[in-house]
């Protein structure tokens, strides 16, 4: 719900147990009174902003002393008296950088606008939410700002995003264009952001805020391993189940700057939106940028309210189409088991042996198309490599059919190979800067796609493979970023709209494939968790997280990347070992409890398993259909973290109605002689009952307490679990896996009576 009071001109943004306010001020800028837990609507909220600051500083603009400086805005401006930064930047004609933004009008309608050309929150049924438009207008610089704030009913969210049009006839540059700026009135708050690289992603960082400007961003031209476009400030206090947090997340898969500055008032300033790294844009007279959606939140209960609200906001509001509300298939992926090394018949071995075991959809990746034996040629050509499979697409994915497997695909559109036919006639496609070293990575280049005919190409070409071949999935992968970035068909005072021209290029593929074929599952990909950004998950429903498999590392990773998206976003799966990446051997047990807490699949030979190993893989696979609507569709908690000291991690989900969850503990180094611990549970229903059961465990010596007994909700979340001194797993083969990286996974159910 959202108010306007007409004496005071305030807004009341209403969220499920959230307040948003903000004022007109008499000057006519606007000020920004509050967010956090929800306040009551009668109230005169203008005392929120002290009234000697209002008297000393904002009375009048042409009064001594008017300063902006110290008072809380909503999208602050550049040079008359804020010295904070900015949430946009312009060049004018005459050459100067000011602007001041000026309340003009506003709209309060029901439901949620779709944003031109850039994915973000939908609704189905305008009254699950209400958006504000608040139009402000500097009349020097003939801009028009339009503020868009979006509060759904069921969630305590905020979306923000914002318009600039030039009104006038002369050309207006925009060195900036945040999405939105928030100010908090003082600095106490510790900073939660993600850090890492390829193979290991979203490693959480926690830091106090600091005087200055502290900050995460891209500038390579996607959202990034190395940081995601993600902020939350906690107060100090906060844990995973208390306390005050905000989180911040950009739906955006480009360069980004999510920052945080402290003012020497000891104010805090975030800001959000497209990096002004590398940026510029040109509006000439009636054109309009549209800034991409952040998507804000609070929780008074801590980051795991938090992180609930993300998951099920993603999940109802910004993922769609015909997967939005299924539960997703098993898959086998073949690319660790054979990498570029590959025939149909090898293709078809693995396959069987993955439906003989109960997967649900085989996914042929890297090496199918042109002459790609490895990872130096062919990105580009787009048409069946017939040495490997001389009977073509089509045909192995009936064959793949017929073992009752659906067929998924690998394509990376993005890219092209110097070695490719398509470079050959087109060497001016891919992005590049002429006189320049084109840098190769991964012995790639990445196609201009701001230019309407070289997107025209690749979807004629991925066009004719998907009208031809039955095909239910595609991973669409891109593995690398961009360098010498400039565009042969930019003019030259326009090659800094290129990164963000590429991604609008980009968002008009996806959407027009996923109109064009929505009876396909997408799933995006970028050396793993290198694009892993709410823009792709409303274009493809699920993610690779990461292109290391290793159980171990994947407790980080998964973890990290919990914070914000859902576990059915996360494509998590057993892979071989000693693990490709890091070398350690995990047991299959330990491989399978991790993956179990994503979008579970398999990659590996499978063929290669011994019979008891199969039979364990079958109980994995059988255990996680029967518990996938819980996982996939649950509220998740971080009960131990991998980033704290002591390393051990811990998991948990529970259904809507707290009749079921599932739980994991995972000790990461083994110790000898350990005392007892227990694992306390949360999200259960207190006054409830429940069994738990261990799932996949055979060892006595982690059978604490009679496998019948029941435990009331109160024990196992103010008590917990006991856990055992060691876990010494018993393979199915009957012999023992101990030492560092063991798991175990229990299955909690609601029972009627205390028995
Ligand atoms: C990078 C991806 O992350 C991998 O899963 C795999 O698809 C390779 N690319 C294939 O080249």
């Amino acid at each position: 719900m959202i108010t306007f009071t007409v004496e005071n001109k305030v807004f009341h943004l209403q969220a499920k147990n959230s307040s948003y306010l903000i004022e007109i001020a008499p000057t006519g800028h606007l000020i920004h009174l509050y967010w956090g837990k929800k306040l009551p609507q009668t109230a005169d909220y203008r005392r929120l902003l002290s009234a000697e600051l209002r008297k000393k500083h904002l009375q009048s603009e042409t009064a001594n002393n008017f300063k902006l400086d110290n008072i809380p805005q909503e999208y602050p401006a550049y040079g008359n008296s804020d010295f904070r930064q900015p949430a946009f930047e312009v060049r004018l004609a005459d050459g100067s950088s000011l602007s001041n933004l000026k309340y003009q009008s506003h709209k309060i309608a029901s439901g949620k606008d779709k944003l031109t050309g850039l994915p973000a929150l939908y609704v189905e049924d305008k009254k699950a939410a209400t958006s504000l438009k608040i139009k402000l207008y500097d009349q020097k610089a003939e801009l028009e700002v339009e503020l868009s704030y979006t509060v759904f009913k069921e969630f305590d969210v905020i979306a923000r995003s914002a318009v600039l049009t030039n009104k006038g006839q002369q050309k207006i540059v925009l060195e900036r264009a945040f999405s939105a700026a928030v100010d908090f009135i003082d600095a106490n708050y510790e900073l939660i952001t993600s850090a890492g690289d390829w193979s290991r992603e979203n490693h959480l960082v926690r830091r106090s805020l600091q005087p200055g400007l502290q900050a995460v961003e891209s500038t390579r031209g996607a959202s990034s391993a190395q940081h995601n476009p993600f902020l939350v400030l906690a107060r100090p206090e906060a844990t995973e189940e208390q306390g005050e947090v905000y989180g911040f997340n950009l739906v955006y898969s480009g360069n980004f700057f999510a920052g945080v500055q402290v003012n020497s008032f000891e104010q805090a300033r975030v800001l959000m939106g497209i990096n002004q790294f590398d940026f510029s844009w040109q509006l000439k007279a009636s054109e309009s940028f549209q800034t991409p959606e952040l998507v804000m939140t609070y929780s008074g209960k801590g980051l795991s309210k938090l992180s609930q609200t993300y998951h099920k906001l993603y999940r109802k509001h910004l993922m769609r189409g015909k997967y939005k509300e299924q539960v997703r298939p098993i898959l086998l992926n073949n690319w660790e088991a054979t990498y570029f090394d590959f025939d149909e018949a090898r293709i078809l071995e693995i396959a069987k042996a993955g439906s003989e075991l109960g997967v649900e959809l085989f996914v042929l990746d890297d090496g199918w198309f042109g002459s790609r034996n490895d990872d130096t040629t062919s990105l580009g050509d787009w048409f069946v490599d017939r040495e490997k499979l001389p009977a073509g697409l089509a045909s192995l994915a009936e064959k793949v059919n017929n073992l009752g497997l659906k067929f998924g695909l690998w394509f990376e559109p993005e890219m092209v190979s110097p070695e490719s036919q398509l470079y050959q006639k087109h060497p001016d496609w891919c992005i590049h800067i002429p006189g320049r070293n084109r840098t190769l990575a991964r012995s790639q280049l990445i196609l201009d796609l701001s230019r309407p005919e070289v997107r025209a190409k690749i979807m004629e070409m991925l066009t004719t493979i998907l009208e031809s071949v039955k095909i239910s999935y595609i991973k669409w992968d891109m593995n690398r970023n961009m360098t010498e970035i400039g565009s042969a068909k930019l003019d030259s005072d326009q090659q800094r709209e290129l990164p963000h021209r590429y991604l609008l290029g980009l968002y008009e593929m996806l959407e027009e494939l996923q109109q064009s074929f929505p009876e396909i599952l997408f799933e995006s990909c970028a050396s793993g968790g290198g694009r892993f950004d709410p823009a792709m998950l409303y274009y493809m429903p699920q993610s690779w997280t990461s292109d290391n498999t290793d159980a171990g590392s994947r407790l980080k990773i998964q973890t990290g990347t919990s914070l914000f998206y859902p576990l059915v976003a996360m494509g998590a799966h057993v892979s071989a070992v000693p693990n490709h990446q890091v070398g350690r051997s995990t047991s299959l047990i330990t491989r399978g409890d991790t993956a179990y807490f994503g979008n579970f699949g398999y990659e590996l030979d499978l063929r290669k398993l011994t019979q008891t190993e199969k039979e364990l893989v079958k109980k994995q696979i059988s255990f996680y259909k029967q518990e996938r609507t819980l996982i996939q569709t649950g509220d998740f908690y971080r009960l131990l973290s991998p980033f704290a000291d002591q390393l051990d991690t811990a998991w948990l989900v529970v259904n809507e109605n707290k009749t079921a969850a599932v739980a994991a503990f995972y000790k990461v180094l083994a110790e000898a002689n350990q005392p007892g611990r227990y694992l306390k549970l949360a999200g259960l229903d207190p006054q409830k009952y429940y069994k738990v059961n261990l799932i996949n465990q055979l060892k006595t010596e982690v059978k604490l307490y009679p496998e019948t007994a029941v435990y009331s909700g109160v024990e196992l979340m103010s008590v917990g679990i006991v856990l055992p001194e060691k876990i010494v797993n018993l393979l199915p083969d009957g012999s023992e896996s101990r030492g560092d990286f063991q798991s175990l996974v229990w299955k909690i159910t609601a029972v009627t009576a205390n028995t």
